[in-house]
């Protein structure tokens, strides 16, 4: 499963894409707007951090804006995936941006039959919000267990992208659940890491050297 850095902080994804772990990265106008850059601006400066798929959202909410806007963005950087919103409109940006060869992710899922009309109008990626359902009550992770199974019975080779992930717990699920890809806050890709056996064990085994040897580790 490919793992994506859903901010659009530089410093989070410099840490990010640091430790060798990141192939992507997801905004959304929210979060281009908390870092204070005009678009284009900021997903330029994302694309010389992370060296593998950028999306990008448009803002227009009329198929022809959102197309004009599509090629634009694409136009910012050679790993531009192109963000279009699961409306009407979005789905025919969607139709008309992919018959030019432009990879579009298709956001704002909330259901398996979008996610259908999604890969029928030949979609990149298909980002269903696992939290945000979750926030009203549904099981958001029955939604990526859905897509990933029509998508399979069919052969659509639209990737399934698991967003609006909130906690490692959600992450290992979509994992299980076959995603292609999972994008998540900094903090969450931070708590991978975490182990109470990991710290408790290292700290052990460096006590244990220490005690016997009393000198530094690369000593002859
Ligand atoms: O980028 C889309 C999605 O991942 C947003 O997540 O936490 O705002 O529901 P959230």
């Amino acid at each position: 499963m490919k793992i994506f850095l859903d901010t659009a902080n530089l410093d989070e994804l410099k840490k990010g894409a640091a430790w060798g772990v990141v192939d992507g990265v997801t905004t959304n106008p929210s979060l281009i707007a908390k870092e204070g850059r005009p678009m284009a601006e900021q997903i330029r400066m994302i694309c010389d951090i992370v060296d593998g798929d950028i999306s990008a959202e448009v803002v227009s909410t009329e198929t022809r804006e959102m197309v004009r806007e599509g090629r634009e963005l694409a136009r910012i950087h050679k790993n531009i995936v192109v963000k279009c919103p699961l409306t009407r409109d979005g789905i025919r940006a969607t139709k008309a941006l992919s018959g030019d060869g432009i990879r579009v992710n298709v956001t704002l899922c909330f259901s398996s039959a979008q996610a259908l009309l999604a890969a029928k109008a030949g979609a990149y990626i298909i980002s269903p919000f696992v939290g945000r359902l979750d926030d009203i009550g549904w099981t958001g992770m029955e939604l990526i267990r859905g897509i990933t199974t029509i998508y399979k019975n069919y052969g659509y080779k639209t990737q399934v992208l698991a967003a609006s992930l909130r906690s490692p717990t959600h992450v290992i699920d979509s994992a299980t659940a076959g995603a292609a890809i999972a994008t998540m806050p900094f903090k969450v890709l931070d708590m991978l890491f975490n182990h109470p056996l990991t710290d408790k064990g290292l700290e052990q085994f460096l006590q244990d050297y220490h005690k016997a040897f009393q000198e530094s580790p690369v000593a002859g």
